[in-house]
């Protein structure tokens, strides 16, 4: 028995190191020097033999690998020179992997049967090395949007076979290299397609040696650079060219004639240079779609010709140019035009679009010209801004055209025009446009010119979509629909679009799926139609992979198990298959542990909290892009707000929702499981008056919570007068009873009850119907099994906060309570607890004198609260307040008798306690008028005086 499984053993272990022969030894050897630089490499990295264990990313032929393909796996590291060794080398694709640093290594310059090399999206850093220039076979080279630095090798112009070559969004510095006698240079680039050098710091001329006739260019792209000198006049004989992009640089001199004749050109960009002389002729460029000359010293000239005779032209962008005279009515009817923009110019005369003008005319930017009239003939309808022209000055039927803005498109998603019943999804997946739920791969697609500025028009995305499914079905991938959202031009005048891709026949995504998408995108296999000009994809990292790959190693072993298994006999096959079992076990913890290191979606950081995946419901996962986004880049006029977490902003979702994104601090992030316990709390409790959680993020290091969005701030504010909301009596009793309805509904309903812990008139939020919500769940704590008390580090705000638990540091409900009275208190005095060394609670104590009217306290009231008109209840409000803020916790009363306090108080008030606020929005001045002027802000509207708020009725 014994012999037979040593015997078996033995063809185990046979096997396995035949199998291992499957990869070239140096291979292995390389691609195991790349893996322990490396971070987060796919789960089926094991063994010894790439090429037969189906190594995720790597592709063999004859054993000898010949291509990686690893986009958007989250690596983490450098890149191992040893992979000079894997001389087969043909396509090496590790776009979108943050995380990959260091410089790329001389080495690399070996691998001389490369064709393909794609590093877009990574921190890769130093200089690209020279020997680059040996990589003959190179035909496909993207280094874009990485932070190389230095000069742009001259070796380059030994690559004959080059066809694409990106170097945009790097630190490059230097001159564009050219040929001379002995050194070679760009110039010889004559199968190259594309020159993709923007957004670098590349100075000096463009040198006119550069270009020639031979060239079979179609895009030169070389904005957002230092460039000096004239553009050279030789860019005219690049006949194929169709894309030009100059702009953003710091040319000078004549635009040469010369580039009338690239009449291939359909997007022309030479915006912010300098310059000079005549605006160019460009009549002979019969297909240019998108022209931008904006912010130049052109000499004043006359409105050029070739405004009316281009028929192609979608956009006319020519902003400060000193353009004269009267615009001719012809201009507008190029069938396709959509925006004309020249604003800061000398135009001047009587403005007449006519009525022959282009359908898809959506945008007419003159601000700032010298029109002194403007025919209204009624046939356009969408925008027009004349603010700054001379026919402003006189009121008129012009006057709708000279205030901004007059219309603003809802931003396009696809998820809003999709035809299924939505569905509600887990707080991590997505809805899919199919209505599907699952964890979708994304990214924001950049087009560098569009040949379109109309981003409202949804048929371009919808073409889009549509092209991305077909080039997902041609290469066979598993992905059931795709989803643009969000269409914007950033400040390079790119066009970003978000890109969501969702899996088909499961949830998610496994590694070596996600990998052919990021190479599909990151190798251009996938090709937009003409409409979109070049484009370049940034995939984020995907954070919830399946374990496809894993399972179909163990699944191997198992079938391995079983010829052996046949082979030795039954007692040995249970004990094979034991093995392979444990085997298969192993594996998958392996996985799991791996989905569970993955941060960005189904996982915590374990680091930073004490348990795992945070327990939601409702809330979503947001990505960091997506909240950048909406907040306009977290910018200082978004915010509402700051404190020790850090700042808060609003932000417009795609759907047009508005809300108020909470973002910690880098470096001072709360506590992973403060943050953690803020959403579960968040998200499992809902009721009218408390802030409900939209969702949050944990991505990038980040750490937001994304709430609905209360619009008019603070009780705070409110009391301190800024907001410019007077709070009568009445509206008080209701800020009051909305609040402690919040509060009681923590106590007492949710599971397990809630202890806020940080009730203040900083954390009540108003409505714009001015319903008090309760926010800010940072330092809540649930009651855990001991129901009584909890022994707990004292939090909470000085002034607020119970003496009781401070001192026995034993937290409960009636600590809350404490902290209501002190509101209560606030609410009717509008001074902080703590105002110059006075404690409100005691000032109350020893002014307060029952035998007088208002208990003697008409010195401590805020005036504001209208102390001429009769306070009804008042005295039994400050009962209450009283009551609240009694020494001991026990004497206190719960959170559901003071709201029935509350109720009876607004009952002698002559108010209906359960009237919605809403309903007496008609008393507070009105939103149903039909205008959308603040309700509350507004100057003339008066409160005081027997406004009949009395009358409040339920809905
Ligand atoms: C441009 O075309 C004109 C004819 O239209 C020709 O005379 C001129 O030489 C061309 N310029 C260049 C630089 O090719
Ligand atoms: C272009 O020039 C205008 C006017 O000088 C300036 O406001 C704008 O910021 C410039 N844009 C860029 C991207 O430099
Ligand atoms: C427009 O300005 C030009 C000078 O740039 C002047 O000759 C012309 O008379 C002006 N036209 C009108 C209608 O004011
Ligand atoms: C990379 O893209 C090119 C087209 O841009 C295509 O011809 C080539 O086959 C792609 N490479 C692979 C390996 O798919």
């Amino acid at each position: 028995m014994d012999k037979k499984i040593q015997a078996c053993l033995l063809v185990v272990l046979f096997q396995i190191s035949f199998s291992g022969a499957q990869t070239n030894s140096n291979d292995v050897a390389a691609l195991n020097s790349i893996r322990l630089l490396w971070k987060n490499t796919p789960s089926n990295w094991e063994g010894s033999d790439p090429c037969g264990g189906g190594w995720v990313g790597i592709t063999c032929n004859n054993s000898r690998v010949v291509s990686i393909t690893l986009s958007s796996m989250g690596l983490k590291g450098q890149l191992s020179g040893d992979i000079q060794s894997l001389s087969e080398l043909q396509a090496l694709d590790l776009s979108y992997n943050k995380g990959l640093n260091g410089s790329l290594p001389v080495s690399i310059g070996s691998l001389t049967k490369l064709s393909n090399l794609i590093l877009v999206g990574c921190s890769f850093s130093g200089p690209i090395p020279d020997t680059i220039g040996s990589l003959k076979q190179l035909a496909f080279l993207s280094l874009n949007s990485n932070s190389f630095t230095g000069e742009i090798p001259p070796s380059i112009g030994n690559l004959s076979k080059l066809y694409w070559l990106d170097l945009a969004d790097n630190k490059l510095t230097g001159t564009i290299p050219v040929s001379n006698g002995s050194t070679p240079g760009l110039d010889m680039l004559i199968h190259t397609k594309h020159f993709h050098f923007g957004k670098n710091q590349l100075s000096g001329t463009i040198p006119p040696q550069l270009f020639s006739s031979e060239m079979i260019l179609i895009h030169v792209l070389f904005d957002n650079n230092q460039l000096t000198g004239s553009i050279p006049p030789t860019l005219g004989l690049v006949k194929t060219l169709e894309v030009v992009r100059l702009d953003r640089n710091l040319l000078s001199g004549h635009v040469p004639s010369s580039l009338n004749n690239l009449t291939s050109v359909s997007e022309l960009h030479l915006s912010n240079n300098t310059l000079t002389g005549p605006v160019p002729d460009l009549t002979g460029m019969d297909v240019l779609n998108y022209v931008d000359l904006s912010n130049n010293s052109f000499d004043a000239t006359d409105i050029p010709q070739w405004f009316s005779t281009l028929e192609s032209l979608t956009t006319l962008a020519m902003e400060y140019t000193q353009l004269k005279g009267q615009l001719p009515q012809a201009m507008f009817s190029a069938p396709q035009l959509q925006t004309v923009s020249l604003r800061n110019n000398r135009i001047n005369g009587t403005l007449d679009i006519g009525l022959n003008f282009s359908n898809e005319l959506e945008l007419i930017d003159l601000q700032k010209n010298f029109i002194s009239a403007f025919v209204e003939r009624g046939g356009y309808s969408n925008q027009l801004l004349l603010q700054g022209n001379p026919v402003c000055e006189e009121s008129g039927a012009t006057a709708k055209y000279c205030t901004l803005p007059q219309k603003t498109t809802p931003p396009y998603s696809t998820n809003t025009i999709s035809n299924c019943t939505p569905v509600l999804c887990p707080p991590d997946q997505k809805a899919s446009p199919n209505c599907k739920c699952a964890y979708p791969y994304m990214g924001i697609l950049y087009f560098r010119a569009p040949s379109f500025s109309d981003l409202g028009n949804s048929s371009y995305y919808v073409t889009l979509e549509k092209s991305l499914i077909a080039s997902f079905q041609t290469y066979q991938l598993p992905v059931d629909s795709v989803s643009l959202s969000d269409p914007t031009k950033d400040s390079d005048n790119y066009l970003e679009l978000d890109l969501e891709v969702f899996p088909s026949g499961s949830e998610r995504f496994n590694q070596s799926v996600i990998s052919k998408i990021g190479f599909m995108l990151s190798n251009q296999t996938f090709k937009p139609s003409k409409l979109f000009g070049p484009y370049f994809f940034i995939g984020s990292e995907y954070g919830a992979f399946a374990e496809t790959s894993i399972q179909s190693e163990s699944s191997k072993s198992v079938s391995l198990g079983v010829i052996i298994g046949a082979a030795c006999g039954g007692f040995v096959l249970v004990l094979v298959l034991t093995l392979a079992g444990l085997y298969a076990f192993h594996q998958k913890r392996r996985a799991e542990k791996v989905i569970a290191q993955n941060k960005s979606f189904s996982s915590w950081d374990p680091s930073k909290s004490s348990s795992s995946i945070p327990q939601l419901k409702g809330a979503r996962w947001f990505s960091y892009n997506e909240l950048k986004k909406s907040t306009n880049n977290f910018s200082e006029a978004n915010t509402i707000g700051s404190g020790g977490y850090g700042k808060v902003y609003k932000g417009t979702l795609p759907n047009g929702q508005l809300v108020a994104v909470k973002r910690a601090q880098q470096g001072s992030m709360q506590g992973g499981i403060e943050f953690k316990t803020e959403i579960e709390l968040l998200s499992r409790v809902h009721h009218k008056n408390l802030v409900s959680l939209v969702g949050f993020c944990f991505d990038q290091d980040e750490q937001m919570l994304v709430y609905e969005y209360v619009p008019n701030g603070t009780l705070k504010e409110t009391l301190s007068g800024k907001s410019g909301i007077r709070l009568d009596w009445t509206r008080r009793l209701r800020v009051a009873l909305c609040s402690a309805r919040g509060l009681a509904y923590l106590h007492d309903h949710a599971d397990p009850p809630i202890i806020h812990r940080d009730i203040k008139s900083n954390n009540i939020l108003l409505d714009e119907r001015l319903n008090a919500k309760v926010a800010d769940f940072g330092l809540s704590k649930s009651m855990g099994e001991e129901k009584d008390h909890l022994t707990t580090q004292v939090k909470g705000t000085m002034g607020y906060l119970d003496p009781e638990y401070y001192m026995s540091q034993q937290l409960t409900e009636k600590s809350d309570v404490y902290s209501f009275g002190v509101l209560l208190l606030e609410l009717i005095t509008a001074k902080k607890p703590i105002e110059r060394g006075r404690y409100i609670v005691r000032e109350m104590r020893i002014t307060i004198d029952k035998t007088k009217d208002l208990y003697g306290l008409h010195e401590l009231l805020d005036p504001a609260i209208g102390l001429g008109t009769s306070l009804k209840g008042f005295e039994k409000y400050v009962d209450l307040a009283m009551w609240c803020v009694e020494e001991s916790g026990t004497d206190r009363p719960t959170m559901s008798e003071v709201v029935k306090e509350i109720e009876s108080i607004m009952q002698i008030a002559g108010l209906n306690p359960n009237a919605e606020s809403a309903s007496t929005s008609a008393t507070y001045g009105g939103t149903s008028g039909g205008h959308s002027r603040h309700p509350y802000g507004h100057e003339s509207f008066d409160y005081s005086g027997g406004y009949p708020h009395a009358k409040v009725e339920p809905q």
